[in-house]
């Protein structure tokens, strides 16, 4: 499999007019296309339809497609949950302060959604190229849809491919960090869908303490870090203050007086 990103065993086109968008990915990703009907159980597709991208495991009892749809019911749904608040809290955003954030391990983009659907201008950093290409996909899909408040929340993320320590530097007042692989989180029963996440994360470096490393030596004023509950500091490194939630908890390294930017 190549290196460029791994886990996934092919691309492929959802009807024959994808034929030619998915043979162009594949070459962009450096993966195997494939048209075949019945692919051998147990494999990773990424799959073509329109312009939309989504993650397939196939099989019998294979957990449904995984893509990026921030209008969906999911994100409507959280907006109404008090998580929000916390990550909102723990980043800085008020009535009357809307800091510039990198948020440096954009994955699905959920996280990053959810702040710039408080008000904040978001830059995502993601590194693996088939979850890149899955944000872009849902990115763009939000902005075409009609919806005016999808449309502004979309308007306020921005993406970079790549590996946010070797990226320029966005201007930013906060960079936000979750590193967590869910199948690492013991505690939580892992979401079918998000295991099909994890293995095309597997076979990537855990090196979160070293991003938060570098992110601490960054000109921003704070740095937050989200964890499970319970788990140690990442990197060993004592943060300012933590907000808690019932699963997650929030890790904020303040480094300098967040600067008053009017929403
Ligand atoms: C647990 S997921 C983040 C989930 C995200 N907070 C959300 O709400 O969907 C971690 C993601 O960070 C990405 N990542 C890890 N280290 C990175 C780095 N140094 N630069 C850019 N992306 C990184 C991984 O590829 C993975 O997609």
């Amino acid at each position: 499999m190549p290196d460029g990103a791994p886990g996934v065993d092919a691309v492929v086109p959802a009807a024959p007019a994808d034929i030619a968008t998915a043979r162009a990915l594949a070459a962009r990703l450096s993966l195997p296309y494939s048209e075949v009907d019945a692919p051998a159980p147990g494999a990773l597709l990424l799959v073509v339809e329109g312009a939309g991208r989504s993650l397939r495991l196939t099989g019998a009892g294979a957990p449904g497609p995984v893509a990026v749809e921030f209008g969906g019911g999911a994100m409507r749904h959280r907006r109404r949950g008090g998580a929000n608040e916390l990550l909102g809290r723990a980043v800085g955003v008020t009535a009357r302060r809307q800091p510039r954030v990198l948020d440096a391990t954009a994955g699905l983009g959920r996280d990053a959604f959810v702040l710039a659907d408080l008000g904040a201008q978001v830059a995502l950093a993601e590194r693996q190229p088939v979850v890149a290409e899955l944000l872009r996909a849902g990115l763009a899909s939000a902005a075409a849809a009609r919806d005016e408040w999808l449309g502004a929340v979309v308007g306020r993320m921005t993406l970079f491919e790549g590996d946010a320590r070797e990226l320029p530097l966005p201007p930013c007042d906060v960079i936000y960090l979750d590193p967590m692989f869910p199948g690492r989180d013991k505690s939580a029963a892992v979401r079918k869908e998000m295991a099909l996440f994890q293995r095309l994360l597997a076979r990537q470096e855990d090196d979160g303490a070293e991003l938060l490393e570098w992110a601490l030596c960054q000109p921003v004023s704070r740095v937050v870090v989200k964890r499970p509950l319970r788990a140690a500091e990442l990197g060993g490194r004592s943060a300012s203050h933590c907000i808690r939630g019932k699963a997650v908890r929030y890790d904020v390294h303040v480094l300098k007086k967040l600067p008053e930017v009017p929403p």
